[in-house]
């Protein structure tokens, strides 16, 4: 071995003992945190705890060793404890599990993400849009965050379980509201938040009431299909009646095509959903893009709503989306653990070493991107998208894991702000606080209060939509 590969990276000091003020700084604000650790470099280094329970922390922030971690060499880089956390919600669902399972899993699912089977899906996700509109009254202050988070979970239900949500379902969205405390938990060391799981704090017990409701809420569904018999040829019919041909030739057992749909229900819709919260906030601080995006609605659809046929010809709709998730990456990091030890920007990275990446980081990298804070849709021309290293942007991860979610994400973001922006636009509430919230996805702390006016001429256009 090299005498360049044993030293160790560069990365912050210990001002307390342990390394506590590393696990505080990320308490405080992970994503305050991360950028301020990425000045050290590519590959930065600092430890948390003593003896066994020592844990090794590096963060990688080049493009090519996130590709190392996510596709070449991502064999060595598992999963592993990092998403302990989230099991105790999914179980072993797709995002979850690891290994040979996840690899039958994820062939079982894959056909329902086929592109031509997603663009079936455009107008149930333009249907609902314009019924919310609709009932949006011109001049009122909405909380985009609710409102979207509304739009796509019924968007999801409907094109994956073809199954409608009842408006007045308050037990679900109690049962959503009530994940939050518990999915900041996702910040602290794995060990801490199994032990903090175990003891019964007011938010384990709000968790597991949560819990409760959303897997009967799931078994219903299941059961319902399940009776009925019916090929409504969506992802449940698909994983209910799916065998693993290239496999063990078996199916799935209720318990495990419920984690399977809990897993889509929750990562298919909150995720998205911040994307577009975000997109109007961005649009609601720059309106020349705002107007911009207008006029390209106004000018491609004509007064009527869009289609997926629509999508090639709105290329600054999609420009906007795309800028919008650099700034404000729905998933901003992600977490693995070695599984042997790597070489890495010429340091060896030992055995079980916690790694972090960050899309919220690479997506500010000076190197890539010119004026990384500013909100410039117009940055993704052809070229600049041609010159730009693999992994400097990633907004849906890569390799294996890459998100399965992400051909329905980029139609589903692309449409919905088509449909919403050429009927409305947003200002932000005055004096509206807005601030980041990462927990397992990046939220707004205090939700997103915008005002929405209805843009008058393409309004008196709307055609009567039904939603089926
Ligand atoms: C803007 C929207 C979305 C973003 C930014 C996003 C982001 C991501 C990322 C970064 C991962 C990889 C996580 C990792 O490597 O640790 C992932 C995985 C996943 N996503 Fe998405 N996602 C989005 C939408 C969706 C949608 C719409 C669905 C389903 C309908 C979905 C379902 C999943 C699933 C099941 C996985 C696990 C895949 C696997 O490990 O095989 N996502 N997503």
């Amino acid at each position: 071995m090299s005498q360049t590969q044993q030293k160790t990276p560069p990365g912050p000091q210990n001002k307390l003992p342990l390394g506590i003020d590393h696990l505080l700084s990320v308490m405080k604000d992970p994503l305050a945190h991360m950028m301020r650790i990425s000045r050290y470099g590519d590959v930065v280094y600092y430890a948390v705890g003593r003896g066994k329970r020592k844990i090794d922390v590096y963060h990688f922030f080049h493009p090519d060793y996130v590709r190392e971690v996510l596709v070449t060499s991502q064999r060595f880089y598992d999963k592993g404890e990092s998403i302990d956390h989230l099991k105790e919600l999914l179980g072993e669902g797709l995002l979850t599990s690891s290994g040979e399972f996840h690899l039958r899993q994820r062939r079982l699912a894959q056909p329902a993400f086929h592109k031509k089977r997603i663009a079936a899906f455009g107008d149930i996700m333009t249907g609902y849009a314009n019924r919310m509109i609709d009932g949006w009254q011109d001049g009122a202050t909405l909380d985009m965050a609710e409102e979207m988070k509304e739009l796509t979970l019924e968007i999801v239900v409907k094109s994956l379980f073809d199954s409608d949500l009842d408006q007045t379902d308050h037990a679900l969205k109690e049962a959503l509201n009530n994940l939050n405390d518990w999915a900041e938990r996702i910040l602290l060391p794995p060990n801490l938040a199994r032990l903090l799981g175990k003891l019964p704090l007011p938010a384990t017990t709000r968790f597991k009431k949560a819990r409760q409701v959303l897997n009967s809420k799931m078994d219903r569904l299941i059961a319902e299909r399940r009776a009925s018999g019916a090929d409504h040829g969506d992802l449940l019919s698909m994983l209910l009646q799916a065998t693993d041909e290239e496999g063990d030739k078996t199916g799935m057992s209720n318990l495990q095509v419920r984690h399977e749909i809990l897993t889509m229900f929750l990562a298919g819709h909150e995720t998205t959903s911040l994307a577009l919260m975000w997109t109007w906030y961005l649009l609601s601080q720059n309106p020349a893009a705002a107007q911009k995006l207008h006029a390209e609605l106004d000018s491609v659809l004509a007064g009527r709503a869009p289609t997926v046929e629509d999508l090639p010809r709105l290329p600054y709709t999609e420009k906007v989306f795309m800028e919008s998730m650099r700034l404000f990456p729905p998933s901003y990091a992600t977490s693995r653990y070695t599984v042997a030890e790597q070489q890495v920007g010429g340091y060896t990275i030992p055995a079980g070493s916690r790694i972090i990446l960050s899309q919220y980081v690479s997506h500010r990298d000076p190197r890539y991107f010119t004026d990384p804070e500013k909100f410039d849709p117009d940055r993704w021309t052809p070229e600049f998208r041609a010159s730009l290293p693999k992994f400097a942007y990633w907004p849906f991860g890569g390799g294996p894991r890459l998100c399965i979610g992400e051909p329905f994400a980029w139609m589903e973001g692309a449409l919905l702000i088509a449909t919403i922006a050429r009927r409305c636009e947003f200002r932000l509430l005055p004096g509206h606080p807005v601030e980041t919230r990462p927990q397992v996805t990046l939220r707004a702390r205090y939700g997103m209060k915008m005002i929405v006016s209805r843009r008058k001429v393409a309004a008196e256009k709307v055609p009567a939509q039904a939603v089926s």
